[in-house]
């Protein structure tokens, strides 16, 4: 997607320093800036500290980290090591663990000398599929946005809802979420997309910047205000993403996905996940005694980031000195809230009957 009229994925390869380039999200919406990762160290730190973030972008991330690690000691121990390092370094996004399985599936039977080179390709790979995953992501999430279009009076726009960032900079392009909505835009069906501001690290403020820049029409509202607005007939279509979706379609995604799914069940209003298909988790069918949780710093609930008048990044305390904060950073929604799920093959139940049709061969695959 185009940031100041030019094209950026969320990150890729200088191929003359042989390094990986990512934008550190850090400081988006407020400023753009991105970063070389050089070593092992630089990418794990670059996942734990969100730099890079969302399911699909941590993926894409830590196969380019066993590319790394596969240039500099192609052994089976030192590639181990890596494997480790990285996945340990965010516990709920499945697409981690799926990116660094692939890796080390690809790599372990090769000659050691041929590693490196193979690594890079597979790294590529993955980045280009997830680019193609998402645009048909769209195409499907389109004709959602397309058919509710249709008993609308012409003009009046599809009002979506969204929860978290979704978008591009969490994936290499398109996003999931957000792809219908760039492509019912492109297409010139009229929308308005309600935007959750997502505390406590507010992604919602990086949908907004996402959208605003591709001119979509949007309000950023607070985490509470969608089931008022759900209530009063002013959402047609809530479409979330996911960071892990269960083989019966239990649906792990950012804290407080669950509340607007109770919302949209108790409005009839439908609520479509958008899942690219390594978000899978196919070892796991109940999401809520199953998907580790991951518990984030006190600091990101009692504090928030934003921007002074004179332009600074700022961090400013919210609460009381000393008050004692939680911070779940997921939650999980049961499969009977969920519509549909929009996958790059199409949209199916939230059941292991509809993922098990859709994706006959990794259902297979993973019984093996
Ligand atoms: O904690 P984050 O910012 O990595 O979480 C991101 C989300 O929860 C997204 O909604 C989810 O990963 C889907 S990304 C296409």
């Amino acid at each position: 997607m185009k940031v100041n009229g030019t094209h950026y994925r969320s990150l890729w390869w200088d191929m003359n320093q042989s390094v990986l380039m990512i934008i550190d999200q850090r400081w988006l919406p407020h400023d753009f800036r991105t970063q070389a990762l050089h070593t092992l160290d630089d990418f794990a730190t670059a996942i734990i500290e969100m730099r890079v973030r969302g399911a699909p972008l941590i993926g894409a991330t830590a196969a380019y980290g066993m590319a790394l690690a596969a240039a500099l000691d192609p052994s089976d121990s030192a590639l181990n090591a890596a494997w480790e390092q990285l996945n340990a370094t965010r516990p709920t996004a499945i697409n981690l663990r799926w990116a660094l399985n692939r890796c080390a599936e690809t790599l372990q039977p090769l000659p050691v000398d041929e590693r490196a080179a193979a690594a890079l390709k597979l790294a590529h790979a993955i980045a280009d599929e997830d680019v193609e995953i998402n645009r048909r992501i769209g195409a499907y999430g389109l004709l959602l946005i397309r058919d509710i279009a249709a008993k609308k009076p012409a003009g009046e726009p599809v009002r979506l809802l969204t929860h978290c960032n979704a978008g591009w900079l969490a994936t290499v392009d398109w996003g999931t979420a957000t792809s219908p909505m760039y492509q019912a835009h492109d297409a010139g069906v009229p929308i308005h997309v309600w935007i959750d501001e997502t505390r406590p690290r507010n992604q919602g403020a990086l949908t907004a910047w996402e959208l605003g820049s591709h001119g979509i029409s949007q309000s950023y509202i607070t985490d509470n205000a969608g089931g008022h607005l759900m209530q009063h007939g002013q959402v047609d279509l809530v479409i979330t993403g996911t960071d892990r979706t269960t083989r019966q379609g239990d649906v792990c995604n950012k804290i407080g996905t669950y509340l607007k799914a109770l919302a949209a069940h108790d409005n009839d209003v439908p609520f479509y996940v958008a899942l690219p298909s390594p978000t899978i988790d196919w070892t796991v069918s109940d999401g809520v005694s199953q998907i580790p949780i991951e518990d984030r710093d006190s600091r990101e609930v009692s504090h928030v980031q934003g921007v002074l008048d004179n332009g600074e990044i700022d961090v400013l305390r919210v609460t009381p000195e000393k008050t004692s904060c939680s911070n779940p950073a997921f939650d999980v929604t049961p499969n009977r809230l969920v519509t549909g799920l929009i996958t790059e093959r199409g949209i199916c139940d939230a059941s292991e009957h509809g993922l098990a049709a859709m994706f006959p061969d990794l259902i297979r695959k993973a019984a093996l």
